[in-house]
């Protein structure tokens, strides 16, 4: 079966895509550096899948240690690219580090694609790159517009990067994958997301309430205008997220796409807010969460969500696990995790 190489394979996105490649009888070389993610995640993707994918340790943005492995596995049939740092606060105070890591970590990718003659590629993309002001739902034919963060510009200047490559390119095929607000674990509760510090993200924060590792979810607004006052978002489940990876490996090995360039939004199309979440949360799993309400977190909108139509047409990739699932598995992960009976 094809070779494909998993930049950030040990993180959230990556690990559990890596699972599933794996399961379709892909072969799969994982290269990350660990900066945001642990390595006994290669031991638990192993106890799922029963294989053991390739793993380096590498920076992906330093490309002569980048090229040990494009040396020793020239066979690589298509990149996958999810390194990079993630969180938009950090990125606000430490915009050289996003920039210098998310931009290098892809050009020196792109740099050795080119010399190994690789020309098949899926980008890790964000609803975030189409700004502040987009009308809803999002659908993949809005323009890039001016987004608030460093990170955000990093997704941006990424996608200019990738556009201006194929032109020179006229081989090379990539499809971006715009995600919205991925949550949830793996079904078994081995693997999931693992923020290092305290999380950003609402899925996460809610869990380590839960388990007792913070004090009270802090919910960042109660007065938007939503039908219950709190922000909605696009929640999509990351074994779906995990899947729409794997059709669109399969849909450029097998040669399904007609144009150079395919974008996808990744989401369910439903906007839920924090209380539905919170709501969900305690019902499904038998909790009850502290929260209450703070201030709104600057820069937050009050609804995102996607026009996911173009993913179920041409991909044939749609959302299927409810949030009742997803969140059941986020906290069955953060149990497992923290020995929590
Ligand atoms: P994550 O931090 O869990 O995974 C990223 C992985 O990349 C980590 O294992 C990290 O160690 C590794 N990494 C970072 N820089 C690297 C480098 N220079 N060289 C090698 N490895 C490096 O994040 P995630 O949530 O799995 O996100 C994966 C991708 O999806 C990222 O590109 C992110 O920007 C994008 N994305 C994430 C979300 C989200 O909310 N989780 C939403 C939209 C887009
Ligand atoms: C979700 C909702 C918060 C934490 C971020 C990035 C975006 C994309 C996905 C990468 C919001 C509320 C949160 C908390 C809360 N990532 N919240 N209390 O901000 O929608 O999107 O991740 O590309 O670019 O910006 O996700 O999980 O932080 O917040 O009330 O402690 O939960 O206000 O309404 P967000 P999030």
């Amino acid at each position: 079966m094809p070779k494909i190489l998993v930049t950030g394979g040990a993180g959230f996105i990556g690990s559990h895509t890596v699972i599933e490649l794996l399961n379709n009888g892909y072969d799969v070389v994982i290269v990350d550096n660990l900066v945001n993610s642990e390595k006994f995640i290669l031991k638990k993707i192993e106890e799922i899948t029963g294989k053991t994918p390739t793993f380096y340790q590498v920076d992906c943005a330093n490309t002569n240690e980048l090229v040990t492995v494009f040396n020793q596995h020239p066979d690589i049939a298509l990149a996958i690219h999810f390194a990079a740092l993630k969180a938009v606060k950090e990125s606000i105070e430490k915009p050289l580090e996003y920039y210098r890591n998310n931009l290098l970590s892809l050009i020196s990718l792109l740099d050795l694609m080119d010399r190994f003659g690789i020309e098949k590629f899926v980008f890790s993309s964000s609803c975030t790159i189409y700004g502040e002001d987009a009308p809803l739902p999002m659908d993949e034919n809005l323009q890039i517009m001016p987004t608030t963060s460093p990170y955000g510009r990093t997704k941006q200047m990424c996608e200019s990067i990738l556009a201006d490559y194929a032109v020179v390119n006229s081989n090379f095929k990539y499809i971006s994958l715009r995600y919205f607000n991925p949550i949830g674990a793996h079904p078994s509760g081995l693997i999931g997301e693992l923020p290092i510090g305290s999380p950003n993200n609402l899925v996460p924060y809610i869990t380590q309430t839960a388990a007792g590792v913070r004090d009270e979810l802090k919910v960042f607004g109660s007065d938007y205008s939503t039908p219950d006052g709190t922000a909605q978002r696009d929640y999509i489940d990351i074994m779906d997220l995990a899947q729409a990876h794997v059709q669109s490996v399969d849909r450029l090995i097998n040669r399904l796409e007609p144009q150079q360039f395919e974008a996808f939004n990744l989401g369910s199309g439903k906007p839920v807010s924090v209380k539905e979440i919170i709501d969900t949360f305690e019902r499904v799993n038998g909790i009850h969460l502290k929260w209450s309400f703070a201030p709104r977190r600057a820069g937050d909108l009050p609804t995102i969500y996607a026009d996911s139509k173009k993913a179920k047409e041409v991909l044939k990739w749609e959302a299927k696990t409810s949030l009742a699932e997803s969140l059941a598995n986020a906290w069955k992960w953060e149990r497992s995790h923290r020995n929590i009976d």
